[in-house]
C-alpha cells in the first residue's frame, strides 16, 4: 500500500523556509531572506481591486483570465518589446509559480528529464520533482566581470531524455541574463530538437540597464516549443496578490483552458481588477520601484563590496546579491547563526544548486535604513568568525 507517490514523499523543505520559519513573524528580524521588498502595493492598484469587490466581482469568470486583463497583458507585451501578440496565447491561470508548476506538468513525464539554469530558486526543482522527471543543473560560472552561461554549455548539457530547459533571465539568485543572440541559439536548438523551453522571466523589469531585459517573445514564432512565464509580483510590488500570466504556443488555447480550469480555475477575480490596473497606470511604479532597488544595489555594494572576506560581483538585474564567504563550509550553519546572534534572515547559498554552499543570498529590495543595518550586522558577524569568534 503506498498512498502517496514517492516523488511526493522525496520533497524537502527549502533552505529559505527551513531558516526563515522559526522566526517569521519576529519584528526584531531584518528580512532579506525573501524575495520582496517592504513597500506595500500602490494604492491606485488596491483601489481598483477594492471597486472590483464592492461591484460584486466575486464570481467565477473565464478560466484562462478576464479579457480585459489579457487585452490589458498583451497591450502590455507589444508596448514593451515591439511585438504584436496574438492574445490567444496568454493564459493568466493564477500566480507566476502556478504558470511554471503548470508548463513543467504539460511536457515532463517520470523518466524525461529536466534541465534548469542554475544557481536557481528552489521551488523551481521542487516543481520538476513533482513531475517524476529526472532534473540536473548547468551551473553559471563567476568570473571579475559577473555571472555567466553560454547556451553552449546548456546545449552541452542536454540528454536524450531532455525534454524541458528551464532558463530564468534575470536569473534569482545571481541577476544573469541571458543576451539576444544566445537566447537566439537556444531557441533555435529547443525548436529542432523538439524540447519544451520554459522562459521564466518574472524579473523581466528589474533590470539596471535599459527598460526591459530582453525577451524570447521577441524572437519566437506562435507555435515554437517555448512556454513565457511572468506575473505582478516583482515589477509592480504584488507578491501577495498571486496573479501572473503564463504565453504558449497558438495551437495550445484548448487545453490551456482545461489546465487552466484543473488548477485553479483562473487567478482570484477582484486580484485580476488590480492587475489591469497596473498594467495600464503602473509605468511610474515600475520606475520608481526599479529606482528604489538600484539604491539598493549601490548600498549593498559599498557595504558588503569593500569586505575582503566577501566576494561580491555587482548583479545587473533582479534585486540579489549571491556574495561568495570566503571559507564557508555550510550556508545553512551561518544564515542560522547569523540570525541567532544578529536577527539578520539571508537565505543559505546551497538551497541554490550544487556549488553554491559557499554563497547566500541577500535580496535588497527592502527599506534602505533597515537594508543597511542589516548589512552592517552581517559584515559584523562575518568578521567575528574570521576572528575565530
Ligand atoms: C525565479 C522565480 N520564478 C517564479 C517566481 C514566482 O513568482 P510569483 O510569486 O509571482 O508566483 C519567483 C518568486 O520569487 C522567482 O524568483
Amino acid at each position: 500500500m503506498r498512498p502517496f507517490r514517492p516523488e511526493i514523499e522525496a520533497l524537502q523543505q527549502n533552505g529559505i523556509t527551513g531558516v526563515a520559519l522559526p522566526r517569521l513573524s519576529d519584528p526584531n528580524v531584518i528580512p532579506l531572506w525573501f524575495g520582496e521588498g517592504d513597500t506595500p502595493t500602490p494604492a491606485f492598484i488596491c483601489d481598483a481591486a477594492k471597486r472590483a469587490l464592492d461591484a460584486g466581482d466575486t464570481f467565477y469568470v473565464n478560466t484562462r483570465g478576464r479579457i480585459e486583463l489579457r487585452d490589458a497583458i498583451k497591450a502590455y507585451l507589444d508596448d514593451l518589446y515591439g511585438i504584436d501578440l496574438d492574445p490567444d496565447r496568454i493564459t493568466v491561470p493564477g500566480s507566476a509559480m502556478l504558470g511554471v508548476t503548470i508548463a513543467a506538468q504539460m511536457a515532463l513525464s517520470k523518466g524525461d528529464h529536466a534541465l534548469i539554469t542554475s544557481p536557481h530558486w528552489p521551488n523551481i526543482e521542487s516543481v520538476f520533482q513533482v513531475t517524476g522527471a529526472r532534473v540536473s543543473c548547468v551551473r553559471q560560472s563567476e568570473n571579475d566581470a559577473g555571472w555567466n552561461l553560454r547556451a553552449a554549455d546548456i546545449i552541452a548539457a542536454v540528454e536524450p531524455e531532455t525534454r524541458c530547459i528551464y532558463v530564468n533571465s534575470p536569473c534569482n539568485p545571481t541577476g544573469w541574463v541571458m543576451g539576444r543572440a544566445e537566447q537566439q541559439r537556444m531557441l533555435a536548438f529547443c525548436r529542432e530538437r523538439g524540447i519544451l523551453l520554459l522562459a521564466d522571466e518574472v524579473y523581466h523589469r528589474t533590470v539596471y540597464h535599459g527598460d526591459a531585459a530582453p525577451s524570447f517573445l521577441s524572437i519566437a514564432q506562435d507555435d515554437d516549443p517555448l512556454v513565457v512565464v511572468n506575473g505582478f509580483s516583482k515589477a509592480w510590488a504584488m507578491t501577495g496578490w498571486r496573479v501572473g500570466w503564463m504565453v504558449t504556443p497558438r495551437r495550445l488555447v484548448v487545453q490551456m483552458a482545461t489546465l487552466a480550469e484543473c488548477f485553479n480555475t483562473g487567478a482570484t477575480v477582484f486580484a485580476q481588477a488590480g492587475a489591469i490596473a497596473a498594467l495600464e497606470g503602473g509605468e511610474a511604479t515600475v520606475r520608481q520601484l526599479r529606482t528604489q532597488y538600484q539604491r539598493g544595489r549601490e548600498i549593498t555594494m559599498d557595504i558588503l563590496g569593500r569586505e575582503p572576506a566577501i566576494q561580491l560581483t555587482e548583479p545587473v538585474a533582479a534585486f540579489y546579491a549571491f556574495p561568495r564567504i570566503k571559507g564557508l563550509d555550510s550556508s545553512r550553519r551561518f544564515a542560522e547563526q547569523l540570525l541567532e546572534k544578529h536577527n539578520v534572515g539571508v537565505a543559505p547559498g546551497y538551497t541554490f544548486g550544487p556549488g553554491n554552499d559557499g554563497h547566500v543570498r541577500i535580496c535588497f529590495a527592502q527599506s534602505h535604513e533597515r537594508l543597511a543595518e542589516g548589512l552592517h550586522r552581517l559584515v559584523t558577524f562575518v568578521r567575528d568568525q574570521a576572528g575565530g569568534d
